[in-house]
């Protein structure tokens, strides 16, 4: 691996520059109060702006101080989202001095709430709306584009957003959030990003009786209707935008999985909540067990939910797993999947094909108390069982209760712990109570932030498990090496990387995951084991390592003004 990646400012060879007001008003181009005395003259802007020239530095300042001024998250969101309406620039300079800071307040958790106020606090349109009852025109939608390249599209169709189900048409807030985050981190350039909401209407009582929704006001289109719909939709896009990736996001199960089976091997494509989530938890698992000195093949894994996230999750770690030399079946008797009807097992008949995988032979479970509505649940499987990992992804706050826990850090010297469900009051259990509860053992990261924890003395940072550590560098790497597919194993690579970058490898009370002013320089290197991944399976063109490194250090973009003139 070529050195350190270092951050570059890019030039933006602007199109056509309009004139005046227009250019003012066009937020990839605007530069507000920075428009330098020339361009003021040769641009029309003499009069439109206040006397003084700014220098970006100036102008992040000032926005700093009104962000600051704002009383409460939703505020700040609201002002950040109004800032990217009116000057792109300066928005991600301003994100990327306070990327600590502002990072949950455009994504998680803060996006929860835009979402569910998108039709009180919409202002300007971002993005692109497909409704149901426009099925038969979606080519021509999406020729009304804002820009005509586009690198990464996410989509969702707003069914079940982070841990707040169905927000109908709201549901945009996320790929709007999400691709600031592909441009903050990644370097998309923004102007090649595109947000979609599928509007299939909603079955949200609070949205069809809001006088302000925005949406379809319609129940949820289903079945083979739907599925057709989103047929109809990803025909369009191959005619139209072939070469972008597409990103499925916050799709409910049903659809999530038969949609990606569907389609990632005919495009460029891949779904964030199944395989992102799964690369950022086994990175951060790849690291949490080296640091504990054992193997992956060697652990005993609980994954309380069996939902889309969760299966994701198991999916990768079983295939680490196998890479140690276990076979499947081996590897499949290490899970133990709980989800609202009990531990998975094979007398089960709601299971999917999927979630069977991990069925237990239920001679295995049968003899055990059952202690959950009369089923064997979270607590008797930890009673039984020695569990060095605990993975929550089943939006019930509290589940991972201080007796639970403190059984399975009983029986383990340094328990694996992730309460990984969104919004913060579904996390399993809090940062603190998992460190208290196991005497300052447990290894931790959470799926919502928390601040370090105070423990005999210690400060113990917490690493955020979010999806931020990988959708990012996937879009950087399948743009700068030209993939044309996603795979499984560029995922599983994606995590590898991540996991190199733990800090807790060099030091044990280290996080498990870099800090988030790292993510640039991490997205980079994540970005080139994707790459060569994608060479390696032949859905990318051959490239050699240096190249692709250039390659992917040439497509990060920073944010900068360049100069313009006509
Ligand atoms: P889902 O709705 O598909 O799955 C939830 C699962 O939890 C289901 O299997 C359900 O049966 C189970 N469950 C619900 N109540 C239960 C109970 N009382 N006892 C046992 N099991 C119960 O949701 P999905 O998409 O899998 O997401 C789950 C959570 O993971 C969400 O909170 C989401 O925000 C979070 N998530 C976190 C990510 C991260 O990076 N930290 C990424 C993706 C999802």
């Amino acid at each position: 691996m070529p050195g350190p990646i270092a951050e570059r400012v890019v030039d933006v060879v602007s199109p056509r520059i309009p004139r005046g007001m227009d250019l003012l008003d066009t937020p990839l181009l605007n530069k507000g109060t920075a428009f330098t005395e020339e361009e003021r003259t040769e641009f029309g802007l003499h009069g439109l702006l206040p006397p003084c020239v700014e220098t970006l530095e100036e102008q992040v300042a000032r926005a700093y101080e009104a962000y600051q001024r704002k009383d409460d998250d939703l505020e700040r969101h609201i002002y950040l989202r109004a800032l990217q309406d009116n000057n792109e620039v300066l928005f991600y300079r301003l994100l990327l001095d306070h990327i600590e800071e502002m990072t949950p307040i455009v994504y998680t958790p803060t996006v929860a709430l835009a979402c569910q106020q998108f039709s009180h606090i919409y202002r300007r349109p971002r993005g692109m709306f497909i409704s149901y009852p426009q099925r038969d025109s979606i080519v021509h939608l999406l020729r009304s584009r804002p820009n005509p390249d586009v690198d990464v599209i996410v989509v969702t169709d707003g069914e079940r957003i982070l841990g707040i189900g169905d927000q109908g048409v709201g549901g945009l807030g996320i790929p709007i959030g999400k691709l600031s985050l592909y441009t903050l981190i990644g370097g998309i350039r923004p102007e090649r990003t595109l947000p979609i909401v599928l509007d299939v209407g909603t079955n949200n009582p609070e949205r069809l009786n809001d006088p302000e929704y925005l949406g379809w006001r319609h129940e949820r289109i289903t079945g083979e209707d739907y599925f057709a719909f989103v047929e109809q939709f990803v025909e369009a896009v191959k005619q139209e935008l072939l070469q972008t990736c597409l990103q499925w996001e916050d799709f409910a199960n049903a659809h999530a999985r038969p949609i990606l089976e569907r389609y990632r091997d005919q495009l460029l494509t891949f779904n964030d909540d199944i395989q992102g989530t799964a690369a950022v938890a086994l990175g951060a698992i790849l690291s949490a067990v080296k640091v504990t000195g054992k193997n992956l093949k060697d652990q005993q894994i609980v994954i309380f939910g069996a939902g889309s996230a969760a299966i994701g999750v198991a999916d990768g770690l079983r295939e680490a797993m196998k890479e140690e030399g276990v076979s499947d079946q081996e590897a499949r008797s290490r899970f133990w999947l709980i989800n609202s009807k009990g531990v998975l097992h094979s007398d089960r008949k709601d299971l999917t094909p999927e979630q069977m995988v991990y069925a237990q032979p239920e001679n295995r479970v049968a003899r055990w108390l059952g202690t959950f509505n009369g089923r064997v649940g979270l607590a008797d499987v930890i009673g039984q069982i020695e569990a060095t990992i605990l993975v929550g992804l089943s939006t019930v706050g509290g589940a991972f209760s201080e007796a639970i826990v403190r059984e399975m850090a009983r029986k383990v010297e340094r328990p694996i712990v992730f309460p990984l469900s969104n919004p913060t009051t579904k996390s399993e259990a809090t940062a603190e109570d998992l460190i208290r509860w196991t005497d300052g053992r447990a290894l931790v990261a959470t799926g919502s932030p928390f601040a370090p924890v105070n423990y005999a003395g210690r400060k113990i940072p917490i690493a955020q498990c979010n999806n931020v550590y990988i959708f990012p560098a996937i879009g950087l790497g399948v743009v700068a090496s030209r993939a044309n597919r996603v795979t499984d194993q560029m995922m599983l690579a994606a995590a590898r990387a991540l996991a190199q970058n733990s800090p807790a490898l060099k030091n044990s009370s280290a996080p498990l995951l870099p800090p988030l002013t790292e993510l640039r320089r991490v997205a980079a290197e994540i970005a080139v084991a994707v790459g060569l991944q994608a060479e390696k399976e032949g859905v990318a063109a051959e490239l050699v390592e240096d190249e692709l490194h250039r390659q992917v250090i040439a497509t990060q973009w920073t944010p900068g003004y360049p100069a313009y003139s006509n």
